[in-house]
């Protein structure tokens, strides 16, 4: 069995200019020790479907379709009790700034225990020992249990903030942009320190990003989104190697690979819908160069191209074939 199933997901904000289709048929999927990573342009629906997943989404945001299968349980029907011990148990995600959700006037160690307190309902003592473990599994010596926040570095809070997700022994971790306000040497640290902890507990991970150059040395699979949709998802080398989707190609474009080649750093003119007035066909089309008469008409599928590797685009063998 999967460890997490999305499928057909939609998750609509009803607001008082209308609603914004936020999350709209998306499906993926996510396996034990796996990385998913999710990229795409602001507004695109990605933190949605995070939230989605982990039940935490505000009030106004309604899952009005599909399923989220977590081992086979069905997490977009559970009852508000059985939602909170998920929220704890089974979906951790850390959110870029989660650093500065730290209490300045509380030791580090005490923040950590007090979420082991909650999750584990274990003793205060038994809870400062297990803080101190969970320091040193994100490379902070225990000691150091006893410093107040302003005592750490941008990214020492940060693997702080990862030490109290592993906190409550999640499946899956999710990280929202959890490495966008720090520097580059400091991002590949915490990319390589969640890397390591998903082998070591068999946890599944989705990485949500911007940067789509970030994903290709972190994440097994990739889907990218656009406007509330996955317009294209496979493997990391479907992606990069075998790209189907003209605005996955942009994305290409747009980032400097990991490595340090420097690529032009183009951005995609235009700019993503008004999720209010998304437009009709494909929702790219108007910042699409392969637009033709049927993508102003209608919404491509999302087809299997290669094994597991889907576009939704009417132009892709065009696209493909200019490589
Ligand atoms: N609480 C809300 N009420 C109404 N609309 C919302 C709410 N939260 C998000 N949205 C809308 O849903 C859409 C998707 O937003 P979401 O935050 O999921 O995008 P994102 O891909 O995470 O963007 P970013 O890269 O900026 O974080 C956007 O159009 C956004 O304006
Ligand atoms: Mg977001």
């Amino acid at each position: 069995m999967k460890l997490l199933e999305v499928k057909n997901l939609r998750t609509y904000f009803t607001i008082s200019q209308g609603t914004v289709k936020a999350v709209d048929d998306v499906s993926f999927d996510l396996d034990h020790g796996e990385a998913l990573g999710i990229v795409g342009e602001s507004g695109c629906g990605k933190t949605t479907s995070a939230l989605s997943i982990a039940k935490l989404l505000p009030k106004e945001g309604k899952i009005v379709g599909g399923e989220i299968l977590l081992e086979g349980k069905d997490l977009a029907k559970l009852s508000d009790e059985e939602i909170q011990k998920h929220r704890w148990n089974d979906v951790s995600i850390c959110f870029q700034g989660a650093m500065n959700a730290l209490n300045p006037v509380m030791k580090i160690g005490e923040q950590i225990a007090e979420a082991i307190v909650l999750h584990h309902k274990s003793s205060e003592k038994d809870a400062m020992k297990k803080a101190a473990e969970l320091l040193e599994l994100v490379e902070i010596p225990g000691e150091r249990i006893n410093n107040y926040p302003h005592e750490f570095s941008g990214g020492m809070k940060q693997r702080v903030m990862i030490a109290m997700a592993l906190a409550c022994d999640p499946k899956i971790i999710i990280g929202d942009e959890p490495t966008t306000a720090l520097d580059v040497m400091v991002q590949a640290q915490i990319l390589n320190l969640l890397e390591r902890l998903r082998t070591e507990f068999d946890m599944g991970f989705i990485l949500i990003t911007h940067d789509l150059s970030i994903l290709a040395e972190t994440c097994d699979k990739i889907a990218v989104m656009y406007a509330g949709r996955i317009v294209e998802k496979g493997s990391s080398e479907d992606i990069f190697q075998r790209t189907g989707h003209p605005y996955t190609k942009k994305l290409i474009k747009c980032f400097p690979d990991i490595k340090g080649n420097k690529r032009m750093m183009e951005g995609i003119p235009g700019a993503p819908p008004n999720m209010l007035e998304i437009p009709p066909g494909c929702p790219f089309h108007p910042r699409c160069e392969y637009a033709e008469e049927v993508c102003r008409r209608s919404m491509p599928d999302a087809i299997e191209r290669d094994r597991g590797h889907f576009v939704a685009c009417h132009r892709w063998e065009v696209m493909r074939s200019e490589r």
